[in-house]
């Protein structure tokens, strides 16, 4: 594969407006959830990057009709709960662990035979996480020792479970939400944490019914009622706050800028970042607040602003976790110390995060310790030397992060290889350089 390069350099001030692309962990769930209603579902605004082509590519193997009809339009003909039709070909899921996952849970509780892969990133992630409940719901699987690429033989006669999981995670709580629905009677997550409610929202936007509790621990009981007949509905995707987070931690750090990024979905389960900058510092209006797809949205107005070092509690992880590699950004030009904790997840994300982000702030000339689940970054109050090329691992968030930095440190920072950009945020580079930052390819 070629490798593609990309250097950032000290920018003047960010200046003007931009529109941020489509939400990723909704995308998916607008194209799976269509496809198993009954109908035409029409989604706009899905974003158009290779996570999301991947899952609609493995929809179409499975006899799910998916068109694009224009720039973020598309359709899916529904085939009704429990219709999917048995792959001919291994479903390629790309780098994208929600796109596998999600699937997972799917095709656990259909009668039918799959094969599934990834990229190299993907097939290193763990699934057991997910092919256990699963299997309790009588789905068999053999697996390349709890990874990718593996079989799954869907249940000829799913179980309804009750699943308390041990790590605060949406994408297993949504595996098996889904298995639920096609499985007789209520099938029941329980989480330690609250995590993103994207797939309970549209779940209930398709007409199917999904109840929670609070229990005597703290914890949440999210139960689905099995077998309905979802109805298609249309769908719009608010803009992606993971991808919204790159400008607007970079306007943050340019002196002198100020950006309005519009229709930015602020579900609270989701926004755990911009509380984070706001505690720092930070000088971000939301405006224009308003709703898309059942999903809160706003208007970011972000000014250049003085941050400072804080301590980010281990139980604001779940909805910051794909924000850490940009916070950790911030914090290394933020005057003081800042102490992340509760990171063990990182560890398992497209790339181990907890090690890229060190090796590229040490590499960049920023003090940091890490524990096992924890980044101490020591910040000066001034962006740090830079001057350094930073192994991206394949990671997009990596990627992304770093060219950030690029746009302040003395000298510009390189970036190994782009090209993972496109799995989550295609028309970053372009975004970017609108709002006035120097972001080119380089020799590597
Ligand atoms: C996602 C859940 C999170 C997140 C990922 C998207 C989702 O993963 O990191 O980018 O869409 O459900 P985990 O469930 O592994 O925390």
């Amino acid at each position: 594969m070629t490798l593609r390069p990309l250097s950032a350099a000290k920018s003047p001030a960010l200046k003007g407006a931009a529109d941020i692309p489509g939400d990723k962990s909704i995308s998916h769930r607008a194209l799976m959830l269509g496809g198993l209603a009954v109908g035409e579902t029409r989604i706009t605004g899905l974003l158009e990057g290779e996570d999301v082509h991947a899952t609609a590519g493995a929809l179409r193997a499975l006899g799910v009709t998916v068109v694009r009809e224009a720039p973020g339009s598309w359709t899916v003909q529904g085939v009704g709960v429990g219709g999917l039709a048995e792959p001919s070909q291994v479903l390629d899921m790309g780098n994208s662990g929600t796109a596998a996952r999600l699937l997972l849970g799917v095709l656990a509780t259909h009668n039918l035979t799959a094969f599934m892969t990834g990229d190299h990133s993907l097939v290193k992630r763990p699934m057991a996480r997910v092919t256990g409940p699963l299997s309790r719901m009588g789905a068999d699987f053999v697996t390349r020792g709890g990874r990718l690429p593996l079989v799954v033989r869907g249940a000829v006669n799913p179980i309804p479970i009750v699943h308390r999981m041990e790590v605060a995670s949406a994408q297993v709580k949504s595996a098996v939400l889904l298995a639920g629905l096609s499985a007789p009677g209520e099938t029941t997550v329980i989480e330690p944490a609250a995590t993103r409610d994207h797939t309970e929202r549209m779940l209930r936007h398709f007409g199917g019914t999904i109840s929670t509790g609070l229990l005597e621990d703290g914890a949440t009981a999210i139960t689905v009622r099995g077998q309905p007949e979802l109805i298609a509905a249309p769908i719009v995707v608010p803009g992606d706050p993971s991808s919204a987070a790159f400008p607007a931690v970079a306007a943050l750090l340019v002196p002198g800028s100020e950006v309005r990024l519009s229709n930015v979905g602020m579900n609270p389960l989701r926004a755990g970042l911009y509380e984070t900058l706001v505690e720092m510092g930070a000088d971000i209006s939301f405006t224009n607040a308003g709703e898309a797809g059942g999903e809160p949205v706003s208007d970011l107005i972000v000014r250049h602003s003085a941050l400072k070092g804080i301590t980010v509690p281990a139980e604001r992880a779940p909805r910051m976790i794909d924000e850490y590699p940009i916070l950790a950004i911030a914090a290394a030009c933020a005057e003081g110390t800042t102490h992340l904790e509760g990171l063990a997840e990182l560890k398992v994300k497209e790339s181990d995060r907890l090690a890229m982000i060190a090796a590229g702030l040490q590499a960049c000339g920023v003090k940091i310790e890490v524990g096992e689940d924890s980044l101490t970054i020591h910040g000066t109050g001034h962006p740090p030397k830079g001057g350094a090329t930073v192994a991206t691992a394949f990671d997009h968030r990596i990627a992304m992060s770093f060219l950030i930095l690029g746009l302040v440190s003395d000298e510009p920072v390189a970036i190994d290889d782009a090209t993972a950009i496109a799995t989550s945020f295609p028309t970053f580079e372009g975004l970017m350089a609108g709002l006035g930052a120097h972001i080119t390819a380089s020799r590597g």
